[in-house]
């Protein structure tokens, strides 16, 4: 696998990338609500999107067919926007929005919750949120993979949640998914070593329930095999000599 380290001019257009894609989940956040579609999501993202001056890298991506990811309740990731998902009271939702521009994308990603919902779907909320910066927390140049997902897996099991396997956090930069894949789980002191420069997520999909998903029907939709309810929170960062630069903080 060729992992890429980035050059200084590369750094700053990954910054502006970062940056576009948190302005747009920003703006996406101030507005979701009971009564809204997922659709009107979608159309907030492309709208913003421009606005920024990117393009949305997730539309047309192996053929998905919407700007951004929503996805609900019991949907673990890749849920696809539709005018039929009108959210509820009650309701959390996490809207993953990458953005390229300048050729340079942005990947990051929050769980809202909508209006007055149950201490469990705060709780997997949080959890996730902690997942992410536990994650974060490890991240250094000689740092090992294993030792990011294993720090992310034990913050979910500290917390009696799951880490789902099946997916996880990636190399980014010129692509929005590249080498190296960035599991959620692993034993510490195995796994690649992270090297200053390098760009990767880190977005962990905490389940309430047990770890277990399937795909629906439409061939995107990942739900957890219970139905229980999942979360996920996710940054794109470049890893420095002695931590991370978060290139998606909202400003
Ligand atoms: N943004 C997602 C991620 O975090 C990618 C979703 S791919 C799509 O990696 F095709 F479903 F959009
Ligand atoms: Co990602
Ligand atoms: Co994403």
């Amino acid at each position: 696998m060729g992992l890429v380290v980035l050059s200084d001019t590369e750094q700053a257009k990954m910054r502006r990338a970062g940056a576009a894609a948190a302005a747009t989940l920003a703006f996406v956040g101030a507005r979701v609500a009971a009564g809204i579609t997922t659709a009107q999501i979608d159309s907030w993202v492309r709208e913003h999107t421009k606005a920024t001056g990117g393009t949305p890298s997730q539309l047309g991506y192996q053929g998905f067919p919407h700007a951004v990811c929503t996805s609900r309740n019991e949907v673990v990731c890749h849920g696809m926007p539709s005018p039929r998902v009108v959210l509820r009271d009650g309701d959390i939702l996490n809207v993953d929005v990458t953005t390229q521009l300048d050729g340079y994308h942005g990947d990051t990603s929050a769980t809202f919750v909508i209006g007055q919902a149950s201490a469990e779907a705060r709780h997997v909320t949080e959890v996730a949120a902690k997942c992410r910066d536990a994650g974060i927390a490890v991240v250094r140049d000689g740092a090992r993979l294993g030792d990011v997902g294993a720090a992310i897996d034990e913050a979910a099991r500290a917390e009696g949640c799951s880490i789902v396997k099946d997916f996880g956090g990636h190399g980014i930069g010129r692509r929005m998914h590249m080498d190296p894949h960035v599991a959620h789980w692993g034993t510490r002191g195995r796994g690649g070593r992270l090297r200053a420069g390098m760009a990767i997520t880190i977005e962990p999909m905490v389940n309430l329930g047990r770890a277990e998903i399937r795909m629906l029907d439409d061939g995107w939709t990942i739900v957890t095999a219970d139905g229980s309810l999942s979360a996920q929170w996710e940054h794109t960062l470049i890893v420095t000599k002695d931590g991370a630069e978060i290139t998606t903080l909202r400003s």
